[in-house]
């Protein structure tokens, strides 16, 4: 009988420690897992970036903006002269209230960064982070304060696999923005500014993508 209650006791001992060390691995490890979800990108080879991008979600922070986010049918980004690192032209499209918006920006490559023109006054930061896309490029928008202000997923495809978007939320979720919205990918995209009349594309965008 006594023998019975130190075994008994014995057991619950070894339980909670157990469910301790459970506990403390999974405190331990949430934040670390989070460190390698929003991993930037170590190597982006500029040849990968060229031609165009179509938007599949994004994660806005300002409401504001997610407000003409909505509004949008269709948004892509397109990279000319990738390979010149520091030369490369930047150039986001949206289709919206019927018309196409485009905006060329002068960018340059350093690692998984590219920083604007000092004269486009655009003051952001943008950042490729890792993913396991093979055709996808994950942006990170910051400003000056290194505040997030966007998480961009685009794909050469205009819709990603359920596992692919599930990544991508892990991303928004462990950089603390809202729910991705997901663009409609039936809607059409802006045609690319190269096969058009230049002076009527110019028209002048709202956001840097
Ligand atoms: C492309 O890159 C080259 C080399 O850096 C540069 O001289 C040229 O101006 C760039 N072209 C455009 C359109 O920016
Ligand atoms: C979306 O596209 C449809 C037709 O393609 C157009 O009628 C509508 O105005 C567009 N909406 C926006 C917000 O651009
Ligand atoms: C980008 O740089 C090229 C060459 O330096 C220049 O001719 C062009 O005006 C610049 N474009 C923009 C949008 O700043
Ligand atoms: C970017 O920074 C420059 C200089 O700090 C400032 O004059 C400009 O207004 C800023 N642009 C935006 C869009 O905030
Ligand atoms: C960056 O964004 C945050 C949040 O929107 C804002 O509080 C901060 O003032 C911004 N910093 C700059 C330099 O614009």
């Amino acid at each position: 009988m006594y023998s019975h209650m130190i075994s008994t006791y014995r057991d619950m001992f070894a339980a909670c420690v157990i469910a301790l060390l459970c506990l403390a691995s999974m405190i331990h490890s949430a934040p670390q897992d989070c460190q390698d979800v929003i991993q930037p990108l170590d190597q982006l080879d500029p040849d990968h970036l060229e031609g165009r991008w179509p938007l599949v979600a994004g994660s806005l922070s300002d409401p504001a903006h997610l407000e003409f986010f909505r509004n949008r049918n269709s948004s892509s980004i397109t990279f000319s002269n990738a390979s010149a690192t520091s030369n490369i032209v930047y150039t986001p499209s949206v289709s919206a209230g019927g018309k196409c918006f485009y905006k060329s920006y002068n960018v340059s490559l350093e690692g998984s960064t590219l920083t604007f023109d000092v004269r486009d006054q655009v003051n952001l930061t943008l950042t490729f982070l890792h993913t396991s896309c093979p055709d996808c490029l994950v942006m990170r928008f910051d400003n000056e304060s290194k505040k997030v202000l966007r998480l961009w997923l685009f794909s050469r495809r205009r819709e990603v696999k359920q596992r692919e978007m599930e990544e991508f939320k892990a991303q928004v979720e462990c950089l603390n923005m809202p729910p991705p919205v997901v663009l409609d990918p039936a809607k059409e995209l802006c045609p690319e500014q190269s096969n058009r009349n230049s002076a009527a594309a110019q028209t002048v965008e709202k956001q840097e993508g």
